[in-house]
């Protein structure tokens, strides 16, 4: 699928006449529709209008982070529904013309990042990974069964059966392969430190590692002592305090 979009990708966006040729494309207004009644393409959807506002009216020469991330979600939501809608023929109306226009700069960055992203090992950013699970219906599902049955995880308190359950499932979604080595950038809109570091050490007893944004594994000495410190204070809470303070 990413070969595939890659490749129409780069051949509509470099040469749109060509594309026209190759692709009997269908009207937007169609493949729109379409996209938006699939609960995971319907997403990928908002993300689109949301994180490309700014492009769609052209109010900036550079394709926006939020921008790029909401193609690389829509470009890898299920049955190439995305990429149809991106490829979809405008038929003259001029709204669609435009937007096209306005995420032709975008090119260059998503065709890039969709390598990375289609890699096993290339790190990408929490909201990113997100993204790229709730375009694909079963990983939103899981997603959605993982947000409503963690919700002690979520505040540090423990990693209940039902909630590694739902950790289990999502990790086992193909396109959750992302979110559970993502970096947290601080441009999530939840705790996403916090969630990463609990879903990490409170269900999976993992030793805990501070990732920068580009994937290093680097610790300063401050973090690696405040990390062992939380570290130890939360064994301490579980295996200690637990026992003696249990609420039942
Ligand atoms: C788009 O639709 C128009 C008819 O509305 C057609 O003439 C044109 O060839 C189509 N373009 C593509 C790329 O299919
Ligand atoms: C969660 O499940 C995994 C196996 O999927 C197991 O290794 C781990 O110990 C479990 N964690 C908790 C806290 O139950
Ligand atoms: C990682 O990113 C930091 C800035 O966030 C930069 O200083 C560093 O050189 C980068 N490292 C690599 C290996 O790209
Ligand atoms: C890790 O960070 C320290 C400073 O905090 C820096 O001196 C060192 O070069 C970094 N190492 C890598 C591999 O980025």
């Amino acid at each position: 699928m990413f070969i595939r979009a890659s490749w129409v990708l780069s051949l509509c966006f470099a040469q749109s006449w060509l594309c026209s040729l190759v692709m009997s494309a269908e009207y937007c207004d169609d493949v729109q529709d379409w996209c938006a009644r699939r609960i995971g393409c319907g997403m990928a959807l908002q993300h689109f209008f949301a994180g490309c506002k700014e492009n769609l009216f052209h109010e900036t020469d550079v394709c926006t982070t939020s921008c790029k991330r909401a193609l690389i979600s829509l470009l890898s939501s299920e049955d190439d529904a995305g990429l149809d809608f991106i490829n979809c023929n405008c038929s003259g109306d001029p709204y669609c013309l435009e937007r096209k226009q306005g995420i032709e700069v975008c090119t260059g960055d998503v065709l890039s990042a969709i390598h990375s992203v289609n890699d096993g090992t290339t790190v990408v950013s929490c909201t990113l990974a997100k993204w790229i699970c709730e375009a694909d219906s079963s990983c939103l599902t899981a997603l959605e069964f993982y947000k409503s049955h963690c919700s002690k995880l979520f505040i540090g308190d423990k990693c209940t059966e039902r909630c590694n359950n739902s950790v289990t499932i999502l990790y086992q979604q193909a396109k959750a392969q992302k979110l559970q080595n993502c970096a947290c950038d601080g441009s999530e809109l939840y705790d996403c430190k916090s969630i990463r570091y609990y879903t990490d050490v409170l269900c999976f007893n993992k030793v805990y590692q501070v990732k920068n944004f580009n994937g290093s594994n680097n610790l300063s000495v401050s973090q690696l002592c405040v990390t062992l410190l939380i570290a130890s204070l939360l064994w301490c809470w579980r295996h200690v305090l637990g026992v003696s303070c249990s609420r039942r």
